[in-house]
Order: structure tokens, then sequence, then C-alpha cells
């Protein structure tokens, strides 16, 4: 059977979808179909990915019974109110959209649509994305597993009660601004011991990934790769009795708290 799925909106996220499901083979690009407002990018997603495009939100609804919603959060309003007539419990709504909640989303799309919520990252663009997932009670477990092998191809996923979103979107979510915030403070510190920029970069970067990329498949405690690391006397404890003297981890603490109560109080 063909099966095709939708999108409203084309933008940034909607795009590493779309090349993660190309990647996971989960549907066919020409069974792919997006409604995008901005003719230049609908235009654009159609030559990279040979994707269908429509002006029109509606057209996919007509055509995608499992359809990402994946519009800025102050565009969803104005699209709700064009697609609601039509949706029914044969759809699927994924809904990629920071802080609108499943209750708000029911009100905005209807009582019969089938609902998930994720909440991604940008590093799903590199295929090493961080998606939380939350089915509404009136998804199917069949929805929760298609979701999660969809966007698993571009990365982690996690399936998450609700109450824990805004956390998530403080962590993860937004993360990827706070990773990168910390690579240009290191990165800036090469440079006023002397190297040049692009070197910095290239040497806090690769530091960063490798230091994942290790702790991931050593699994290794923090605290004792920390102490590995700092042998006594050595150079990176002289650099980690800076850092512990310091109130670095309040100030990581407090960023992730100002992210999540904004992550609140978008959702109301
Ligand atoms: N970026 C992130 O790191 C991130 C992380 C987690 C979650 N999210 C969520 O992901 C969603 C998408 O973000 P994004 O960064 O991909 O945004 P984006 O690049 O601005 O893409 C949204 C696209 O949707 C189009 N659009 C808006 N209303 C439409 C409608 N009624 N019909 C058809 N197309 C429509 C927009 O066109 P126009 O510009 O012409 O209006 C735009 O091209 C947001 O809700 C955001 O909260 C983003």
């Amino acid at each position: 059977m063909k099966r095709t799925l939708g999108f409203f909106g084309a933008g940034k996220m909607a795009e590493g979808i779309v090349q993660a499901v190309a990647a996971a083979g989960a549907f066919a690009m020409k069974d792919v179909v997006m409604a995008e407002n901005f003719p230049p990018r609908a235009k654009e997603m159609a030559k990279l990915y040979g994707v269908k495009t429509t002006p029109e939100a509606v057209a996919v609804v007509k055509e995608a019974p499992v359809i990402f919603l994946a519009v800025r959060p102050q565009d969803v309003a104005a699209l709700a109110a064009q697609v609601k007539p039509l949706l029914t419990a044969k759809t699927l709504l994924v809904s990629i959209v920071a802080g609108k909640s499943l209750a708000t989303l029911r009100r905005m799309f209807g009582a019969k649509v089938r609902l998930v919520r994720v909440m991604p990252n940008l590093a799903l663009r590199a295929k090493e994305g961080m998606c939380a997932i939350c089915p509404a009670r009136n998804a199917k477990k069949s929805d929760v597993k298609l979701v999660s092998d969809i966007l698993g191809a571009a990365g982690q996923t996690a399936v998450l009660q609700e109450k824990h979103f805004d956390a998530v979107t403080a962590l993860s979510g937004s993360g990827p601004a706070f990773f990168a915030y910390m690579e240009e403070a290191m990165a800036e510190g090469g440079v006023k011991l002397g190297l040049k920029p692009a070197v910095a970069r290239q040497l806090a970067e690769q530091t960063m990934l490798g230091t994942a990329a290790y702790l991931r498949q050593s699994g290794a405690d923090l605290g004792a790769f920390i102490a590995g690391v700092a042998t006594k006397g050595g150079t990176t404890a002289a650099g980690m009795d800076v850092m512990r003297a310091s109130d670095f981890k309040d100030v990581v603490a407090a960023t992730l708290e100002a992210a999540a109560a904004r992550s609140a109080e978008l959702g109301k």
C-alpha cells in the first residue's frame, strides 16, 4: 500500500526529518508532501530531495495519514484554523513545536486527531539528534513506533512523560546553543594563548566531539573520568582547580532554569 508522509512547514527541522526519513527508508521521497508558505524554499526542497510541495496545508491533510507539524509556534494557530475541520482519527499529527502541550494542540486541532508530541534538537541535521517523544492517550503503540523509527534514523530517541518536556526543552532542545557557547569560550581561550581562530575552533570542536564519543563508548562515570584525566599536579588538575573554584555549575544550572521557565511560559 502506498503511504504518504506529510509536513506542515519545510524549514530547518523539517529538512532534518526528511533526511532521516530518506536514511530510514520509511517512506519514498516521492511519497513525501510538504506544505510550505515560502515558494523559493518549497522549490529548493523539491529539488534537493524529490519531495512534493504545496502552498496549501489542506492539500497535505487530504493526502497524508501521518503529518509532522513543523511550523514556528506563532504560526500554529492560523494553520490549525485551516486544517481542523478536515482532521479525523485517521490522521496522526506529530508536533515538534516547542512549548505547545498536547492539551493545547488538542484544543487547536480537535479531539479526534491522533497526537504525538516531540521535542527534537537541531543536531538531527547531523544525524545525532536527541528527540523526546510523548504520545497522547489516543495515539496507538504503532504510532509511537513509527515516530521512534523515523527519528531514530536521525539520532537517539526517548519516550518521556509530558511533565518533563520543559526540562527536555532546556537541556537537549536548547542545549546545542549552550554547548556551542562552551565551544566558543574554549576556542577564545585558545586564541588568547596564541592559536589562530580556525585552529582553536578545530581543537575545541574535535575535543568536544571526541569526549562525548569516548564517554558514550566507555559508559565511564563522569567524576571518575575527570579524576582520571586530572592527575595530581598535572595540567588538567591546574585547570580543573579554577573551574571548581568558580560558579560554573551554578551558571549552567541557572541557564537551564531560565530556558525551562521560558518553555513553561510559552506553553501557557
Ligand atoms: N530550530 C530548533 O533548534 C528547534 C528545536 C526544537 C524544536 N523546534 C521547533 O521546530 C519548529 C520548526 O522550527 P524551524 O527552526 O524548522 O523553523 P523554520 O525554519 O522557520 O521553518 C518553519 C517553516 O514553516 C513555514 N510555514 C509557516 N506557516 C505555514 C503554513 N501555514 N503552511 C505552510 N508552511 C508554513 C515557514 O514559512 P515562512 O517563513 O514563509 O512563514 C517556514 O519555512 C518550531 O515550532 C520550533 O519550535 C526547533
